[in-house]
């Protein structure tokens, strides 16, 4: 068994990762400094889990904390576009040297592998879908060149000093304990819990806009994928469905999975908004044998699901 750490652990999808860690009998050490993470993520049972409240902008502190790891995931991230428009200082910081800092930590440390959360949003509105990860990329936010930056920090420590890693470009990914609460939120989280509360979800452009939503598990299927397959490291995945759906036609979907009919409202479009993400995903298939585990319809009804039995805890605001 391994000792794992993930960076990002109380948040989404680290936490999610996390529960899938223990289950497969591995020691897991969670770096969060809950910003954007919070306790109740974590799992009820936390005998194989190591707490540790640090940022990763604090090299000093994650030193130690990495001693006698072997692998790192991570997602310690602040992962919305909006506000890194609103705020690219903190966004840098926090993506940018975070992620420098987790790299020179897995480095000294002698981690065997780093898998780390990267972005679709690299690709930014290049015309040719599906997008291929031999595309130029095309930035069109702070958090968009943040994320890709990161990546040219995983491939270059690959090559420089012989850390491996691996990055995995997520296409919007959804899922249980996704915050809906913050504007910043992903689209998904704020639709259901907007109708779970009969208040007009809304949606920024005339809602044509498409996304390869992807549910969490198979982020998470890539991750153990990812470190575990040979010959794959300095390089970048897309992980995703391989399928897109506009925002109207998601919301047409969660109408008739929750029963309701609300209109939305339709407000400006967000700056640095991209306008259709489709992912190829045949060279995860090739490298990392990865193949999406949950359909997008099962997704959201789990999903769904999720926020009615949990929707007391996040308190709307
Ligand atoms: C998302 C992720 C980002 C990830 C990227 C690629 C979040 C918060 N952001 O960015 O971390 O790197 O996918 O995987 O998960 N929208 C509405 N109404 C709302 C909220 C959003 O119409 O209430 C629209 C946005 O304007 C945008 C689309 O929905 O056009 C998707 O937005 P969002 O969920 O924030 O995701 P991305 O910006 O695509």
């Amino acid at each position: 068994m391994a000792i794992c750490l993930v960076t990002g652990g109380a948040g989404f999808i680290g936490s999610a990762l996390v529960r899938e860690l223990v289950l497969r009998g591995h020691s897991v050490r969670i770096v969060d400094n809950f910003l954007t993470g919070c306790r109740d993520n974590l799992p009820p049972d936390v005998s194989n889990i190591e707490l540790f409240e640090a940022d990763i902008r604090d090299l000093k502190r994650l030193q130690p904390i990495f001693h006698g790891v072997d692998y790192v995931f991570h997602h310690a991230a602040i992962p919305s576009v909006p506000r890194s428009v609103e705020d690219p200082e903190t966004s840098n910081a926090v993506n940018i040297d975070g992620t420098l800092n987790v790299l020179l930590a897995s480095r000294d440390a002698k981690v065997k592998r780093v898998i780390y959360a990267a972005s679709s949003s690299a690709y930014g509105d290049t015309p040719t879908l599906p997008k291929l990860e031999s595309m130029p990329p095309n930035p069109l936010s702070p958090y968009a060149v943040n994320k890709l930056t990161g990546e040219f920090y995983a491939s270059v420590f690959a090559k420089v000093y012989g850390l491996e890693t691996v990055s995995l470009r997520y296409f919007n990914i959804f899922g249980p304990r996704q915050d809906p609460n913050s504007p910043y939120s992903g689209v998904l989280s704020r639709f259901i819990t907007s109708l779970l509360r009969s208040q007009p979800p809304t949606i920024y452009g005339n809602g044509e806009q498409s996304r390869d939503f992807t549910y969490v598990d198979n982020a998470v299927h890539a991750c153990m994928l990812a470190s575990e397959a040979p010959n794959v490291s300095g390089k970048v995945f897309n992980i995703a469905m391989g399928a897109s759906h506009t925002l109207n036609q998601v919301l047409d979907f969660l109408q008739n999975i929750l029963g309701t009919k609300v209109k939305p409202i339709y407000a400006d479009p967000r700056a640095g908004d991209i306008r259709d993400s489709l992912a190829d995903i045949e060279l995860a298939r090739k490298s990392l044998a990865y193949e999406p585990q949950i359909a997008f319809e099962e997704g959201l009804r789990r999903t769904v699901q999720w926020y009615k039995e949990n929707l007391g805890r996040h308190a709307a605001n």
